[in-house]
């Protein structure tokens, strides 16, 4: 279901006190400062989510992922996570396919549609992230760049699968580089996303899938990429770090 949502990635950030720490201070401004119904979702290290988990039990509107989770069901994987160990610790979402993983740990789109097929088996709500580099984006074929990882990896899925999909679009070039995308370029990835999953799904599905900005979003310009008719809100990373900003993210709405 379509909805307002500001998910925070904290990435490879914060020891535990930290990270608690920081849970604790978004809580209590989101609960003082935050009307409306906007989704807040905390997405810390693996480190964290047992006692974020139980930091964030008595909150209406914040919810916990994870960054991530292994493309297999189980076994001889060192150091990695499995999708049924994030649930069996309350987690609810998972962010899967994020660039800087395809990047440095070479994910492929077949192993991220592996991922969310694990994801959805686990009753995890999976976050798909999406987007192109700074070349592609200069040559003229970013729609079809990003129609085709959505393509890959989400398009196998039934109906009442991809329902349960939230779409975060993430232009390589702008993260963590202080270059945010313009609200007309987000608008305009943000709608052909929109109409590729209509292309596929119908109108009703498309228009009920959350799709989230991601890239140098700061409380200076999340007013403005908010206000786009297909951005439903924000997938942020340097910002989700500093309770302050994150929840001024929130209140952009
Ligand atoms: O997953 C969100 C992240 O990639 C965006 O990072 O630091 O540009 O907000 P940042």
């Amino acid at each position: 279901m379509r909805q307002h949502i500001v998910a925070g990635n904290w990435k490879m950030n914060n020891s535990l006190n930290e990270g608690l720490k920081l849970t604790t201070e978004i809580m209590n401004m989101v609960a003082d400062e935050v009307r409306g119904n906007a989704k807040v979702i905390l997405a810390p290290p693996f480190i964290h989510l047992t006692q974020v988990k139980s930091l964030i039990k008595g909150a209406k509107n914040v919810h916990l992922s994870a960054q991530n989770c292994n493309h297999n069901p189980s076994g001889a994987f060192t150091g990695e996570v499995s999708a049924s160990m994030l649930n069996s610790v309350g987690v609810e979402y998972v962010i899967i396919g994020h660039s800087e993983r395809r990047e440095y740990f070479n994910e492929t789109n077949a192993q991220l549609a592996a991922k969310v097929n694990l994801a959805l088996e686990n009753n995890l709500l999976p976050i798909f992230c999406c987007g192109e580099s700074l070349e592609i984006r200069e040559s003229g074929n970013f729609i079809d760049f990003i129609c085709n990882q959505i393509k890959e990896s989400l398009f196998h899925l039934s109906e009442e699968q991809f329902q349960k999909v939230v779409i975060a679009y993430e232009p390589i070039w702008a993260i963590g580089t202080g270059k945010t995308a313009s609200s007309e370029q987000a608008q305009e990835v943000h709608a052909a996303i929109r109409k590729f999953i209509a292309s596929k799904y119908g109108a009703n599905v498309a228009d009920d899938t959350s799709i989230l900005y991601g890239g140098s979003c700061k409380p200076s310009n999340a007013k403005e990429l908010f206000a786009c008719a297909d951005v439903d809100g924000g997938l942020i990373g340097g910002a989700s770090l500093k309770s302050r900003d994150f929840v001024d993210i929130v209140k952009s709405f």
